[in-house]
């Protein structure tokens, strides 16, 4: 469960992305595509190479979501309904992705800004990002 400062904290992170988060999402996903190769299984239809203009469009709509979840954040489940209803029932996403790809976009904010994930901001940030892929994945059923 996020805690109020979680919440603050997680804010915090994605007021300091701004205008930035489409590029985020994209190299997380590029992350993601290397890092874990399995994950590229899902996107037999796009071209994956470094720099593909369907890499950054979906990084685009992959930040736009997190976006929305942030300016939701006491409802998740509402926020991300339908985008769960996609991913567990027409795109049937294994869960395990779900944490490779929260674990790839902590990286990217990691990386691009070295001092602002202290322990506990990552941590809140590792857990809404968590809470983003239970709700993707509460609908497998
Ligand atoms: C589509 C968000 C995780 C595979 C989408 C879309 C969004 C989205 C916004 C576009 C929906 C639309 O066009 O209406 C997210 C978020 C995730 C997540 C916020 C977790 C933080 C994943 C993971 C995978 C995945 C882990 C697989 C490894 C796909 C695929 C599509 C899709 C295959 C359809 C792409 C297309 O054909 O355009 N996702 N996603 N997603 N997602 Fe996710």
């Amino acid at each position: 469960v996020l805690s109020a400062a979680d919440k603050t904290n997680v804010k915090n992170v994605f007021a300091k992305i701004g205008g930035q988060a489409d590029e985020y999402g994209a190299d997380a996903l590029e992350r993601m595509f290397t890092t874990y190769p399995q994950t590229k299984t899902y996107f037999p239809h796009f071209d994956l190479a470094k720099g593909s203009a369907q890499v950054k469009g979906h990084g685009r709509k992959v930040a736009g979501a997190l976006i929305e979840a942030v300016n939701h954040i006491d409802d998740l489940a509402g926020a991300l309904s339908k985008l769960s209803d996609l991913h567990a029932q027409k795109l049937r996403v294994d869960p395990v992705n779900f944490k490779l790809l929260g674990q790839c976009f902590l990286v990217v904010v990691a990386t691009r800004n070295p001092s602002l994930l202290t322990p506990d901001v990552h941590a809140s940030l590792d857990k809404f990002l968590c809470a983003v892929g239970t709700v993707l994945t509460a609908k497998y059923r």
